[in-house]
């Protein structure tokens, strides 16, 4: 198939374009790189051996969207553009109101316009506020999001079940992301946080390498089993693969679909912290401080309904979870620009 993907420079997309390339798809990349570095499309090439069209175009600008679309046809769109990082988006709602929401408004009407109804959408755990139940099934009613960027997933999918149900010719596939970390096996691509990390992982990664003293570890008092919070990581290069298999439910008109992404699998802060010391023989020196406001104890997926019904399943395990965010940090201390 021939694919846009949007933010594909990104963390997650720069994956997906390894795995949509193997799968034998074709890609163009848009991206504002407002939290990216062209360097991460070069290395994509570079690993897949081929040229990965790419042009820098915001998804709020819609002369620069029907260019695109006057280039080229799709047959679907995966799209990953936005901004996520929640502490910002409670300091800016209004930003990330209008890049998340308004952008893929207009993305959304020029697919249309040219005939593209077929679309992948990033959505995240987050939509699930704090669970119902636990693993969570994609029947678990949604919750309250306590910031705007959980606001924006929930309000996207709510507008593309909407335009879905208004319009059968569309497919809508909503993801469902757990917490992606790990990086490609090659070590040329990864997270690259700007400034300090929000997120466990690159959190981790920076002090084994030396850049931060230690990791803080936000309350050891939750009802989990050693007393901090507990996650379903999943390596990225399994999320990627995620959305190849996402296709298939395209390809198949599944309408509306939604799928968790992620491994089933719970680990506490402190168990990703002793995995990382054990697989990379690195010390991960931490100290406990106070909760962070918003986080819940637990959150971990039933993934069952992606492996029924795309065939899908997370093959990586911590491990190589652990040694893929190590290899590519260690490699690259600071991220593209070292
Ligand atoms: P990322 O910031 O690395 O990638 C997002 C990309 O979108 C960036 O390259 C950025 O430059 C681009 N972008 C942002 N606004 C844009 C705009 N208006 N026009 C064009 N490009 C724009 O983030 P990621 O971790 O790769 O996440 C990808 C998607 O998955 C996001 O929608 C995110 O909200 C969602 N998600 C991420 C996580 C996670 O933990 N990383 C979890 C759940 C959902
Ligand atoms: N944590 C620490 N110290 C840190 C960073 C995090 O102890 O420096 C803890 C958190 O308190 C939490 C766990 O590590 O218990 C994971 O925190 P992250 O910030 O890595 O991830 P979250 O689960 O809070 O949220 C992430 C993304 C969201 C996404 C969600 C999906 O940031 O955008 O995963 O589950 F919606």
């Amino acid at each position: 198939m021939k694919i846009l993907v949007t933010g594909g420079a990104g963390f997650i997309g720069s994956h997906t374009l390894i795995e949509l390339h193997n799968a034998g798809h074709e890609v163009v990349v848009i991206d504002n790189l407002c939290n990216s570095n062209p360097k991460s499309l070069e290395r994509v090439s570079a690993i897949c051996g081929a040229v990965i069209p790419f042009m820098q175009v915001d998804i709020r600008d819609r002369k620069g969207l029907e260019e695109v679309f006057s280039q080229f046809t799709f047959d679907a769109c995966i799209h990953f553009a936005g901004l996520k990082a929640v502490g910002e988006s409670v300091a800016k709602p209004l930003e990330y109101y209008e890049n998340n929401i308004s952008g893929t408004l207009v993305l959304l009407d020029v697919m249309r316009e040219h005939g593209c109804k077929n679309i992948i959408f990033s959505s995240s755990a987050t939509v699930y506020g704090n669970p119902a139940q636990i693993p969570i099934t994609e029947e678990c009613p949604k919750g309250h999001c306590t910031n705007p960027y959980g606001q924006t997933k929930s309000m996207l999918e709510q507008i593309m079940m909407d335009m879905q149900a208004a319009d059968p010719e569309w497919n809508v596939v909503l993801l469902r992301y757990f917490n992606p970390i790990g990086a490609h096996p090659s070590g040329r691509i990864g997270e690259n946080p700007n400034g300090i990390p929000n997120n466990l992982m690159p959190y981790i990664t920076q002090v084994a390498v030396g850049k931060r003293p230690e990791l803080g570890v936000f309350g050891n008092d939750y009802d989990t089993p050693d007393g901090t919070g507990v996650r379903d990581y999943i390596h990225v290069v399994d999320l990627a693969r995620g959305h190849v298999s996402a296709l298939k439910a395209i390809e198949r008109k599944c309408g509306l679909a939604i799928y968790n992404l992620g491994t089933g699998h719970g680990y506490s802060v402190l168990d990703i912290v002793h995995a990382f010391e054990r697989v990379n023989g690195v010390p991960v020196p931490y100290a406990i401080k106070p909760r962070r406001p918003g986080d819940i104890a637990t959150c971990y997926s039933d993934p069952a309904k992606a492996e029924r019904e795309l065939g899908w399943k997370a093959e990586y395990g911590i491990d190589e979870m652990c040694r893929d965010s190590w290899n590519w940090q260690k490699n690259n201390p600071n991220g593209y620009e070292g």
